[in-house]
């Protein structure tokens, strides 16, 4: 069965419907109600590096639809330190489990992974590559605040170079027709291959070094983490680190509307002023990950989300 592991893996109709069963699985995702779908599946999270959202976002999706979820735990703790291979691991959790959730330092690992497995494999992170579902909270959350995904400004920010986040949002808002603003150090700029593809596929693209600029104007202001763990050289993350703080003082002449997103973790690129404003939204944007991916856990296992869960709001 087919996995994520590019948001190529979806056509726009898809997300759109994606994104609307996660709106009616608010209120099991509150759990304000119990909808049992995933009842008897197993999920297998299957992470080889850091995580905190993505990894308790799947089990909480996974558990709040009355499925189980077995987790590969420490990597220092798995036959993974006695020289199994990747292929290997992937064979045999695919025996016990319905669907993987897996992060990998190394990308490509995700696509390797499903070559290997017969079960759908949800790409949580490979390296600096691609973060898919990362992608459909973000659609979400952007979805939630402007009531649409088309023809807005959207403001990605910081590591562009490394950050997969941003490689996998920028192609998604690409397809609905945003007008992209990439703002970073020379450093961490967008890789070229991205910047064509997307010109490619008809985006408006502008680099700056100028984040502040970018602001007045912006619908969205997606900001990231230099991902330290990805240079090959500690002086290199030394001359990029800091580049942008995010003060609240920032704010004043930007849109009302505009919303202030983060994957999280952050580390200095917001400074806490900005979590009382009005525009600030990555905490709910951590909290979105539950529905969009029950949403995506149901799309990729085959189970329908009903038109008519109690107490759910109207579509948006
Ligand atoms: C991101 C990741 O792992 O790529 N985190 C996440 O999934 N929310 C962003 C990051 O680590 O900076």
């Amino acid at each position: 069965m087919a996995g994520l592991i590019t948001m190529d893996d979806l056509s726009n109709d898809e997300i759109q419907s994606i994104l609307n069963d996660a709106e009616r699985l608010l209120p099991v995702a509150e759990g304000k109600i119990y909808l049992p779908l995933l009842q008897g599946k197993i999920l297998g999270n299957l992470f080889f590096e850091p995580s905190t959202r993505t990894r308790m976002s799947f089990e909480t999706a996974m558990k709040r639809l009355g499925g189980d979820v077995v987790n590969l735990g420490d990597v220092k703790t798995s036959s993974v330190v006695k020289g199994e291979t990747l292929f290997d691991t992937i064979q045999m959790v695919d025996g016990y489990t319905d669907i993987i959730a897996m992060r990998h330092p190394r990308q490509g690992a995700a696509q390797y992974a499903q070559d290997a497995a017969r079960v759908p494999i949800l790409n949580g992170g490979d390296g600096a590559g691609h973060h898919p579902t990362q992608t459909m909270l973000d659609l979400f959350t952007i979805k939630q605040a402007h009531g649409r995904l088309d023809g807005l400004k959207v403001v990605l920010a910081g590591d562009l170079r490394y950050g997969r986040t941003v490689h996998s949002l920028s192609h998604a808002l690409t397809r609905f027709g945003c007008e992209l603003i990439f703002a970073s150090p020379k450093l961490l700029r967008m890789p070229a291959e991205i910047v064509e593809d997307l010109s490619a596929h008809g985006a408006n693209v502008v680099e700056t070094e100028d984040l502040l600029s970018s602001l007045a104007d912006a619908d969205v202001v997606y900001m990231t983490r230099i991902q330290k763990e990805r240079f090959a050289d500690e002086d290199e993350y030394t001359k990029v680190a800091g580049a942008y703080k995010l003060h609240a003082s920032n704010l004043e002449g930007t849109k009302e509307d505009m919303i202030i997103m983060h994957p999280l973790p952050r580390v200095d690129e917001i400074h806490p002023s900005v979590d009382k404003t009005r525009h600030a939204r990555y905490f709910e944007q951590a909290f979105n990950g539950v529905v969009a991916r029950m949403a995506l856990l149901c799309r990729l296992l085959g189970v329908t989300v009903p038109e008519d869960i109690p107490s759910a709001g109207g579509e948006f």
